[in-house]
């Protein structure tokens, strides 16, 4: 009642602190029997976010325990324990977080890094763009004479950046676009490369870079860059001592090399194996690791999602061990929605990491609000069956089935220099999740949506909160839980507009925003466009990989193989992916092909509606200045799921020639329309 009558509203905020945003704190004594640069970070952030009791005493105990991992912790009622300086900022992150989230630590917590490598590759350019990058420009780099001249605002912006990744446990940074530069190896640019290591080393984050295979004949001088030439072989060993000279705990190279038109070893007629080991004895006197790209796919008429298994796999055991093979969830591009690549598990003799996409490309990129936990568990809870039931992708990856002498995880980073780092408030938690799935591949979606949103949105000043506890429970019920929600059902609804069903990869031109299941140019190779993956004709819809078909079902295991082969048994939400069928094939619950894609169509917009209604209704308890930008964003969204739906369906109904079903709201489009401005659409 009172929260009806009496009009007020929350303190703005601009997002710029994320989830670390701090309340008053209370007085702390903390009591640390060491000193160095992270452990004085660990103990600031204990002064200025404390929220226990006035006075209380904290203890940072550094002392092995043989239960503790890595750069793992104990948390306790007295406070941290950890074997390493960054194990305990690591648990003063999560004391602090479970005091934000009204989560008191009652008994002793045991937290240990299911990946040692927790690594964040951002796809920024040397002249300040981002691949895919939706949150305007570079934090690393930029354009102009004084592009290389470190600033004051530079290290304080690198600074923050390391706080809020070491907060869930990020410890790596690439900092430069896989499709990188041979720049970015010449003095000057390690030179700067050197000083924003400098300011992420404290907070644990190490430094790596992507490189470019060709650089010893681009910026070395050398007529080839073929990796079995003992000149190209002691150019880049020189090349890491240089770099090891200036920064000594660098990380590696990442590198997509003979890859959508990257140079590589194939150049030079040499395989994978030893373009890559090549760069591993160059780093390895040092501890630097090879972070190898198996995103590769050529126009030789294959199909493309089988084509990462057929040229990695007969390399399995013919890498050296500090090579790890960096392969995307899915065979083909991160779509909303893939199986997992069949190379998880498959390759036993040689380290993997799955690579994923925090940015946005396929899913609305940072106007759609779809929270990407949901798609990551999914994937990380997939069982391989690769050493029988169990197998599950995260301890194919972990270390758990295979001894991997290092494990890691990636993520394309979704942030630039907007205020709040990401654009959309919701994109936020996906930079967060990510960190926190590295962290434990075991979390579920719904802890991690509950604890960003607690951090993220909780008031925290004194009038805030008085404002909002008029009862107790008040924000939970009419915040938390509807927002929850909607966030766990937002990734699900945005396959249900944009590929229901496994029908992947019919986004519009190289934006890879809206539909364009027409989109085929005569000049684009045929793999680049959506005909290729939709298959669709007067026949029938999606792509045969059956025994029958391009026989991809066959790089699976049992009983995955049998099980997708076989459309009787085949999941539905990989229907299309999986087998060209017929319009009127009978769906398990009756319906028609045809009519379970409109009605998918259908209900992926309704979700969005419904994703209005909830946002509308949480407005009390929302500053106003995210309130309104995700109400916007949500606008749009509903505008492009509705586009979606009339794009997909009213093609699509020209090769069905079926009708929409009744209870199927009509399109608002003309296909037509849709098409001629096709190209102009983001
Ligand atoms: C996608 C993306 C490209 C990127 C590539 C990669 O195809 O659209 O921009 O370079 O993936 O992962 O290398």
């Amino acid at each position: 009642m009172i929260l009806m009558c009496v009009p007020f509203s929350l303190h703005a905020e601009d997002g710029h602190n994320l989830w670390l945003r701090r309340e008053s704190a209370a007085p702390v004594n903390v009591v640390c029997s060491k000193n160095s640069a992270t452990i004085d970070i660990a103990k600031q952030e204990l002064h200025q976010g404390w929220q226990g009791k006035t006075n209380a005493t904290v203890v940072l105990a550094i002392k092995q325990n043989k239960f503790i991992r890595g750069d793992g912790y104990m948390l306790s009622t007295y406070g941290v324990q950890a074997n390493t300086d960054l194990g305990i900022l690591y648990g003063v992150y999560a004391f602090l977080s479970h005091q934000q989230t009204e989560n008191p630590i009652r008994d002793v917590i045991i937290s240990n890094p299911s990946y040692e490598r927790r690594i964040l590759d951002h796809w920024d350019n040397l002249d300040g763009t981002i691949e895919r990058g939706y949150a305007g420009r570079s934090i690393f780099w930029r354009n102009g004479r004084d592009s290389l001249v470190v600033t004051e605002q530079d290290k304080k912006l690198w600074k923050e950046y390391a706080h809020v990744d070491a907060s869930i446990g990020i410890n790596g940074a690439v900092l430069d676009n896989v499709n990188a530069s041979s720049l970015i190896l010449t003095t000057e640019y390690l030179n700067r490369v050197k000083s924003i290591a400098d300011v992420l080393r404290p907070y644990g984050i190490r430094t790596y870079l992507s490189v470019n295979f060709a650089s010893p004949a681009v910026i070395g001088g050398l007529k080839t860059a073929d990796p079995l030439n003992p000149e190209v072989q002691k150019w880049w060993k020189d090349k890491a001592k240089e770099i090891y000279g200036i920064i000594p705990d660098f990380g590696g190279f990442l590198v997509k090399a003979s890859s959508e038109g990257q140079p590589g070893p194939q150049d030079y007629g040499r395989t994978h194996a030893d373009g890559a080991n090549m760069l591993a004895d160059a780093l390895k006197h040092y501890g630097g690791i090879i972070m190898w790209r198996a995103f590769v796919y050529s126009s030789s008429g294959d199909d493309r999602a089988k084509q990462a298994y057929s040229e990695f796999m007969p390399l399995d055991g013919k890498f050296h061990d500090n090579v790890i093979i960096q392969v995307k969830n899915g065979p083909v591009d991160f779509q909303p929605r893939e199986p997992f690549s069949p190379l998880f598990g498959a390759m036993k003799r040689t380290s993997v990491m799955p690579e994923l996409e925090i940015t946005q490309e396929y899913l609305g990129q940072a106007i759609h609000l779809v929270f990407l936990a949901p798609m990551w568990e999914e994937f990380l809870k997939s069982d391989t069956y690769q050493e029988g039931e169990g197998s599950t992708v995260a301890r194919c990856t972990d270390g758990s089935i295979f001894p991997q002498k290092y494990t890691a995880i990636a993520g394309v980073a979704n942030i630039g220099l907007d205020t709040n780092w990401c654009d959309h408030p919701f994109a936020q938690a996906n930079w967060y999740a990510f960190g926190r799935l590295a962290w434990n591949n075991q979390l579920s979606s719904i802890q991690i949506a509950d604890e960003w949103l607690k951090l993220t949105f909780k008031p925290t000043t004194l009038e805030d909160k008085t404002k909002l506890t008029v009862l107790p429970t008040v924000w939970n019920i009419k915040f938390l839980n509807p927002v929850k929600q909607l966030m766990l059902e937002s990734r699900e609804a945005a396959v249900n507009y944009m590929m229901p069903l496994g029908l992947h990869h019919i986004f519009s031109a190289n934006g890879h925003y809206g539909p364009g299941p027409w989109w085929a140019p005569k000049w684009v190779r045929k793999d680049w466009t959506p005909p290729y993956f939709h298959q669709a004709d007067t026949a029938g819809i999606g792509f045969d990989r059956t025994q029958n078909g391009s026989d991809a079902v066959s790089q699976y295991q049992e009983p995955l193989r049998s099980l997708f082969n076989n459309v009787k048994y085949c999941p539905e939400i990989y229907l299309l992916w999986f087998h060209h069928l017929p319009w009127t094939y009978k769906m398990r619950n009756g319906r028609t092909l045809w009519d379970a894609l409109c009605y998918h169509y259908q209900e992926g917009l309704d979700q969005v509606r419904e994703f209005q209604k909830i946002w509308d209704n949480v407005k009390p308890y929302v500053d106003p200045e995210r309130f309104s930008v995700v109400q916007s964003k949500l606008r749009q969204q509903c505008v492009n799921a509705q586009v979606w739906k009339d794009a997909c369906l009213l093609y699509f109904q020209q090769f069905s020639r079926m009708p929409i079903p009744y209870d199927i709201e009509r399109p608002a489009h003309d296909l037509n329309d849709l098409i001629q401005n096709d190209i102009r659409r983001r």
